[in-house]
């Protein structure tokens, strides 16, 4: 990834800011916990009215005057929660947080949108990765299913989101369109709200163009689409991958919760505004929460997105989280909850390439997403950037075509030859393209080598490696009249694919290690999907195109594809549990890519479950698994007794103060569809695991491929299930075996198998060395 330079108004700005609030000690945001609360799941107006007179009692006491909370305190969460965000100083906080009442005070956070912003045109998903397959016509695209989103709004015009053959809005759904001015919802897109409070109190006073949960980043609506977004024809990318745009449950109901704002400093995303969406997310009645956004992992007391997952779950919704964007190193996986589904990221078996054909018939293979329409088999003179400056400019700034470097007399109607590094590469496309260029050509820099990529250039453009770059120097040199063309062309069928994103966050999960995360992968890299009218595709101040779709990358694309699938697993088995969705989606993912090697890194090495967890998605096996993980929250709250929190820290969770912790739960028995064994040694390990047949009758067989250096059984390993709904527990045992082990990370497989039914599950060893 390549940072862009800031432009000078928005670096001033930036600057601006941080002197702001480095020499003014402002008061900062925080959000009190109460703990739970005593009114029950309905609670009537008067119920809400009485928590929130309870926060003003409590913040007034401490300030000294009723009439000062209510100025300080910008959200009361009554609903599914206790608490308020409020404007506080240090002394207050300290003050507050002796009361008894208060469980945690915790600082009002920025997260960020998981979007690698890479502008990467490699390939497309949603145009064909999705197979119009059983699974979409058992469960009827989803139909039954209200997916709701936490991220930078919707463009509620687009084409995604028409409600042309829709039904009537189900009576069970209790949200409301509050999308603010000019903004219409319809029978598809059914719900729309904004959550700005948390966001005002850390970058000052909104004027009223920030009321409102109309999209101005385009992030929103393509995660949106991605996850529910109806049939789209004829979508493409300057012409480029035609094809039927369409998110993953096709005919759900959406609502979009309005949580990010214009990044200011971190992210843009903040954590009381996330805190009042999952507020009315729930009482709305989403089944599905897509959330492609997320700070570094942190301990789940501490971190209030898993706080308000948890209590989603708890309300039967199935809560959707991106995995990050920090890979590929190690312990970098975050939204780590076990009651989240957390996503990574893979490829999809597309590439847009762009070829460069010299004047000596010599080619070279690049990227790019940029038009096909020019340039095509016609020869054009062909001139390094380092020839084509102007006298005033120094050659390293004309060798990667900076602002201004460039002599228009000299570049009319000709490629370019540009360098990596340093400035933008779509700023380079920008400044060839002003000098009056016809097209570029961008060579790496040494240090990129064969890493090139494909963006959204502004003119036809070839990016390519650094040996071929310098094949293309050396051909200029070599004649008087260099000539070249590009060619855009869509590759299919690409092999492999899935691969792993270089950029998706990988286990080991660093909260807590029994639980292996991410759980799995789906596509992320170079999908197309809705976006925002309001921006251009890459967000520089210079590009003024505008698109109803475009191709973002990131594990923020591949979440909302999880999202959808779990739409259509919701409407086809409305009765699961979110924990046996997600079983069904792990134990029936992929290990191997389409061309039946396992699955590779973009290093092109053999990928494993710190990258993928259970694999990559599978939606038609997922309809079917036979056998089911499942988990009840009971079972969350003795995980985290058995992690060791204490009536306090249970309090964040429960409202049940008579809740007694299982003495016999072990962390490593929470009855998750994978397993991970942190620091095994000599000692043998026994853990236990519960599956639920939502199939036909049949005995299953237990398979166990163990990990190097480990022996593993299985007790029963058979299993014989008579009916529907029928639950048996077995113990798997591990034992470290004498070896010359050297590897600390070890991995395996455990399968369950009856007829075609395989229910697999990722095993996954750290050894102490
Ligand atoms: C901080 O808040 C207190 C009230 O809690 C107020 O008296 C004070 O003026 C505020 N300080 C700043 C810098 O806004
Ligand atoms: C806890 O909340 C539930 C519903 O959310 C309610 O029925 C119950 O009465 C509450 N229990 C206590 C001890 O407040
Ligand atoms: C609101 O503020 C933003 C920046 O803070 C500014 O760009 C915009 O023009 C303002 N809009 C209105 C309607 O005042
Ligand atoms: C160099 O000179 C040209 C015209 O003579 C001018 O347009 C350009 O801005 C100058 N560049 C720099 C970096 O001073
Ligand atoms: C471990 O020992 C086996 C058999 O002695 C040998 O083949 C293998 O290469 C050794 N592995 C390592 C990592 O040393």
């Amino acid at each position: 990834m390549e940072a862009f330079n800031l432009p000078p108004l928005l670096l001033s700005f930036f600057l601006f800011s941080l002197l702001q609030t480095s020499t003014i000690a402002a008061n900062k945001s925080y959000i009190v916990y109460l703990g739970s609360h005593s009114h029950g799941l309905n609670p009537s107006t008067v119920d809400l009215q009485l928590t929130t007179q309870t926060h003003y009692n409590l913040l007034g006491s401490v300030l000294g005057s009723y009439e000062a909370a209510k100025e300080a305190i910008f959200y009361s969460y009554n609903r599914h929660i206790n608490a308020f965000a409020a404007v506080l100083d240090q002394k207050v906080v300290e003050d507050i947080a002796k009361y008894p009442d208060v469980v945690s005070v915790y600082e009002n956070k920025e997260l960020k949108l998981h979007t690698t912003r890479s502008w990467n045109f490699l390939g497309v998903e949603n145009n064909g990765g999705i197979p119009s397959d059983s699974l979409w016509k058992l469960s009827r695209f989803g139909e039954s299913t209200i997916i709701g989103n936490l991220d930078s709004g919707v463009w509620p015009e687009s084409k995604s989101f028409s409600d042309e053959g829709y039904g009537p809005i189900p009576t069970r759904w209790k949200g409301s369109c509050e999308g603010g001015s000019n903004f219409r919802c319809n029978r598809k897109l059914i719900g729309a709200r904004y959550f700005n409070k948390g966001y005002a109190s850390n970058v000052g006073p909104l004027n009223s163009s920030y009321e409102t949960a109309r999209d101005d980043d385009g992030h929103g609506t393509h995660t949106l689409s991605t996850a529910g977004g109806n049939f789209v024809q004829g979508v493409s990318m300057f012409g480029n991958g035609y094809g039927t745009a369409k998110g993953g449950s096709p005919k759900a109901r959406v609502a979009a919760y309005r949580v990010c704002w214009p990044d200011v400093g971190n992210g843009g995303c903040f954590m009381a505004d996330i805190l009042a969406g999952f507020e009315a997310a729930i009482s709305d009645g989403v089944d599905v929460l897509s959330i492609s956004l997320g700070g570094g992992a942190i301990e789940f007391s501490e971190d209030l997105l898993a706080i308000m997952s948890y209590h989603a779950v708890k309300n039967g919704i199935t809560v959707v989280c991106s995995a990050g964007n920090s890979g590929p190193f190690a312990g970098t996986v975050s939204n780590v909850a076990p009651w989240m589904i957390t996503v990574g990221a893979s490829t999809v078996d597309r590439l847009f390439t762009s070829h460069v054909v010299l004047g000596d018939k010599r080619h070279f293979k690049g990227k790019s997403l940029s038009s096909k329409l020019l340039l095509a088999k016609k020869f054009y003179p062909l001139i390094r950037a380092l020839d084509a400056k102007f006298n005033n400019v120094s050659d390293n700034d004309a060798i990667l075509c900076r602002q201004g470097s460039l002599d228009p007399k000299k570049v009319k109607g000709k490629i370019v030859v540009c360098l990596r590094g340093d400035n933008a590469r779509i700023e380079k496309g920008y400044v060839v393209a002003q000098a009056g260029a016809v097209g570029m050509i961008l060579a790496n820099d040494k240090e990129n080598g064969d890493a090139f990529e494909a963006d959204a250039h502004l003119l036809p453009t070839s990016h390519i490696s650094y040996t071929d770059g310098e094949s293309v120097y050396q051909y200029i040199r070599s004649t008087k009249t260099p000539i070249a063309y590009v060619t855009q062309v869509t590759e299919l069928g690409i092999k492999p694919a899935p691969i792993m994103a270089s950029f998706s966050s990988r286990g080991p999960n660093t909260i807590e290690p029994s639980i292996l995360k991410p759980d799995i992968t789906a596509p992320g890299v170079n999908i197309i999907a809705a976006f925002s009218e309001a921006t251009s595709i890459t967000g520089l101040p210079y590009d003024k195109r505008r698109v109803q779709f475009t191709e973002l990358s990131g594990t923020s694309m591949s979440c909302p594809h999880i999202s959808g699938i779990v739409g259509l697993l919701k409407t086809l088995h409305p009765k699961w549990s979110p924990a046996a969705i997600r079983s069904a989606i792990m134990t029936t993912a992929g290990t191997e890519a389409n061309d039946l090697n396992p699955i590779l890194t973009s290093e092109k090495e053999k990928a494993n479950p710190l990258a993928y967890g259970a694999g990559h998605v599978q939606p038609n096996k997922a309809a079917n698994p036979g056998l089911v993980y499942d988990l009840s929250t009971q079972d969350y709250l003795n995980f985290l007794c058995a992690r060791g929190y204490n009536k306090a820290q249970m309090k964040l969770f429960t409202n049940d103060t008579s809740f007694v912790c299982s003495k016999s739960f072990k962390v490593i028995d929470l009855n998750y569809p994978s397993i991970s064994i942190y620091n095994l040694k000599s000692e043998v390990v026994n853990i236990k695991r519960r599956v639920k047949n939502v199939g036909s009758p049949g005995t299953y067989v237990a398979k166990v491929e163990s990990p190097s250096g480990v022996s593993i059984s299985v007790a029963p390993s058979t299993l014989k299930f008579t009916k529907t709904g029928e639950e048996k527990n077995f113990k798997v045992v591990l034992r470290r075996v004498q070896s010359n082990q050297t590897e600390e990370h070890v991995f395996g497989k455990l399968v369950w198998s009856h007829g075609k039914h395989r229910v697999s599950s990722p095993i996954f060893v750290t050894l102490k060395i």
